[in-house]
């Protein structure tokens, strides 16, 4: 039986229409959150918003697009108020041969782990709740070296970005992201 942990909060999850990120948004529902959950492709974003039911939000959202970031936040406030749960879980794996990596490869990569990830934890900030939790969905490559170092492009980005935050966001924003702020490393 759920507990309901999540009652009459708000969770965000980016990426939330595949993948960890959609289960990680069923559970949330099952728990009472009220669920938003973000992609791009639009029918995964229907079909998430089918899978989680009529009381979560599924909206289109490109987390590299920072305009696009700022219109999903307005939403939120405006329906919601505040956010209590950020689940920062879009992203990308990339694993070409080395010879075969483009600049286009390489900005696409970068954009969506490492400045969609700040991108959108800096721009949540004004809406998280004194409790709110962020959590960053990081990556195995944290504990683990890929041989290529090419390879390392999808992950070790993150490790080297993404655990960053902590300490580079509660500086300026004063909000004390050092006690809610978790990163995941998924396979490790
Ligand atoms: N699976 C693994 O073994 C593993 C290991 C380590 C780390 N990770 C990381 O953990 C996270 C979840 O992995 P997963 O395997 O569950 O991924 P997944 O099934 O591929 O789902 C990724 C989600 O992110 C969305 N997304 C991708 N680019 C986006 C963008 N620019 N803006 C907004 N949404 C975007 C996708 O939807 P659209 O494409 O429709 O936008 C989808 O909803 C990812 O960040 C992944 O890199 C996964």
């Amino acid at each position: 039986m759920a507990h309901n942990r999540f009652d009459g909060k708000t969770a965000l999850v980016t990426g939330g229409t595949s993948g960890m990120g959609l289960a990680t948004a069923r559970r949330l529902r099952d728990e009472g959150a009220r669920v938003i959950v973000t992609g791009r492709d639009p029918a995964r974003l229907a079909a998430a918003a089918d899978d989680l039911g009529p009381e979560a939000l599924a909206i289109a959202n490109d987390t590299t697009d920072l305009a696009a970031l700022d219109a999903l936040f307005d939403t939120v406030q405006v329906r919601y108020g505040r956010l209590d749960v950020l689940f920062v879980n879009a992203g990308v794996g990339f694993f070409p041969p080395t010879d075969a990596v483009t600049e286009a490869d390489f900005d696409r990569v970068v954009g969506v782990n490492l400045k969609g990830v700040f991108f959108t934890i800096q721009k949540a900030i004004p809406l998280l709740s004194s409790s709110a939790a962020v959590v960053i969905n990081a990556s195995w490559a944290l504990h683990r070296g890929m041989p290529d170092p090419v390879h390392r492009l999808d992950l070790c980005q993150r490790p080297g970005g993404v655990e960053a935050p902590p300490g580079a966001f509660d500086e300026d924003s004063g909000v004390d992201l050092q006690m809610k702020m978790t990163v995941r490393v998924p396979g490790s």
